[in-house]
């Protein structure tokens, strides 16, 4: 919903997580800085992410390999000849979309429609109501269904046959008018290439053309087999990495779900022949169940099957999460067969085979691939946090309910009063606690609007140091989410925070 998603997006900049990028000279479309708590809920997500695919398993080992990659690299990939989208430019307003997006918004105002007629009937039936009979058998309903069908497959099929002119065509058909100027004056569909090109070299003449990597991918196949001989893995075994990755979208919204410049955290798995299917299954379950561990709900993830598979795949699934703006996609696990050692084998003329000392043979092993959106995943968890409270004494408060493991600081420590040398004993507890645990101090404003504070800001304790603290060691340690208060040893609170937050 959308009032939840500005809310998100405004509490995020309030809060010093995300900023719009280069702000103060009115920003740059699709591209975002991550601000003093965003950089370590962002580093504590990519650090739950590597530990639990490479320090918790044996067989994975990572690398980090440069955004520069040699431009044959992208050759090979299939990026310079496949990696782009369908544009459509309205002569009118001279504004760019993409042809399937402003198709797809179209099918999506039919959907509100559809769900215009559920909320009519919810009213009308009220207790008795079905939804899923009343989808199954309202004739308006299945006629708005199918008409949804019928342009979303012819859609994929021209995209799929590359018949840029029927997509075209469609448009025109539905009438689809220029979301800004209201025009339907379009041009031909034109594919654009998603790649951000660069220069390297000093001089004009000599300077190479290069591309900023579009995926953190093909870093790890051009060195799959410097890794397996110099780690001497056997198969199976798993390289994975996390950086930076650049696509020049179109279709730039939905803050930092679709962006410019991203960071991507990525594993391929690299297996015999013949074992993909399991090895799709082994990475699909335990993929969603880290998902789950942090503890988002798990109604709020769903499996999304490829029909249409990407021109490397034999099988591939998405992840979905439910973000504010509905269901889509988070992750991505393909099957990649052995697709990318292959090309790089032929572009390069370097074999990338794998010598089995048990059945010895040589192979090109396949790959299963596990890739994230490391932003996407940001932004999943963020806006899953945020919830506004009511109070028993009719306020409300705004909570920041981050998984304790990944919230920036793990406790504030707050000296009741600003005197009687509290602060010092305060103090003192952010000496003992740091080393171990993201802390803070704070002493302004009353207490109470210092919890708030930190409430707003995910922080999972707030410790407050007393007039009693002085006689009995203790302090009152209140718990974010349940705002409960208990009294503790100063000398406990490392092993408190720690069960909390390890997980
Ligand atoms: N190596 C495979 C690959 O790159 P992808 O589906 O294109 O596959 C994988 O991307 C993940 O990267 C997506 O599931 C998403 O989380 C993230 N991602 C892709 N494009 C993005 C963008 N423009 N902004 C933010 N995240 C993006």
């Amino acid at each position: 919903n959308e009032d939840q998603f500005k809310k998100v997006i405004s509490h995020a900049k309030e809060y010093g997580y995300v900023f719009q990028s280069s702000e103060i000279y009115d920003g740059l479309s699709a591209v975002y800085d991550y601000a003093q708590n965003g950089v370590e809920l962002k580093k504590n997500i990519r650090d739950y992410w590597w530990k639990a695919m490479v320090q918790m398993h044996d067989n994975i080992v990572g690398i980090d390999a440069a955004i520069f990659m040699h431009p044959t690299t992208w050759k090979a990939s299939g990026h310079v000849d496949a990696f782009s989208d369908p544009l459509i430019d309205n002569k009118d307003s001279k504004k760019r979309y993409r042809a399937d997006v402003l198709v797809e918004d179209y099918c999506a105002k039919i959907e509100a429609k559809i769900e215009k007629e559920v909320k009519k009937a919810e009213k009308r039936f009220g207790e008795a109501f079905n939804k899923e009979e009343f989808l199954s058998t309202n004739g308006r309903v299945l006629g708005y269904q199918e008409k949804i069908e019928t342009i979303l497959k012819r859609l994929g099929q021209s995209l799929e046959k590359e018949d840029l002119a029927d997509v075209k065509a469609l448009i025109e058909e539905l009438g689809i008018a220029c979301p800004v100027a209201g025009s339907k004056n379009w041009t031909d569909v034109k594919q654009f290439n998603l790649m951000f090109g660069t220069k390297l070299g000093a001089s004009a003449e000599s300077a190479m053309d290069l591309y900023l990597r579009p995926e953190t991918a093909q870093g790890i196949f051009v060195n799959f087999l410097n890794v397996q001989k110099t780690g001497r893995m056997k198969i199976p075994f798993g390289i994975a990495q996390t950086g930076k990755a650049f696509r020049n979208e179109i279709v730039a919204r939905q803050f930092i779900f679709r962006m410019r410049e991203f960071e991507q955290m990525e594993m391929q798995f690299f297996i015999k022949p013949g074992t993909q299917k399991e090895w799709f299954d082994y990475w699909k379950e335990t993929r969603l169940k880290w998902h789950k561990s942090l503890g988002l709900g798990a109604d709020n993830y769903r499996f999304h099957d490829h029909e249409k598979l990407a021109h490397y795949a034999d099988a591939a699934t998405d992840i979905e999460f439910k973000f504010p703006f509905g269901f889509k996609e988070l992750e991505g696990i393909h099957s990649r067969t052995d697709f990318d050692l292959k090309q790089h084998e032929e572009f390069s003329g370097k074999k990338l085979q794998y010598f089995d000392h048990e059945d010895k043979e040589s192979y090109t092993p396949y790959v299963l691939e596990t890739s994230i959106g490391l932003d996407r995943m940001f932004l999943a968890v963020f806006s899953n946090a945020l919830v506004e409270e009511e109070l028993e004494n009719n306020t409300t408060r705004t909570v920041l309910k981050l998984p304790a493991v990944l919230a920036p600081t793990k406790a504030a420590i707050l000296p009741l009063v600003k005197k009687d040398g509290l602060p010092e004993v305060a103090k003192k507890i952010v000496e003992d606690l740091k080393w171990d645990f993201n802390v803070t101090y704070d002493e302004k404003d009353a207490v109470g609007r210092r919890y708030r504070r930190q409430d707003a800001n995910g922080t999972p304790f707030c410790i407050t140091v007393d007039h009693d603290t002085l006689e009995d060691n203790s302090v009152t340690i209140r718990h974010r989410d349940t705002m409960e208060q208990k009294r503790v040893k100063i000398e406990d609170l490392k092993d408190i925070i720690k069960a909390e937050v390890d997980v």
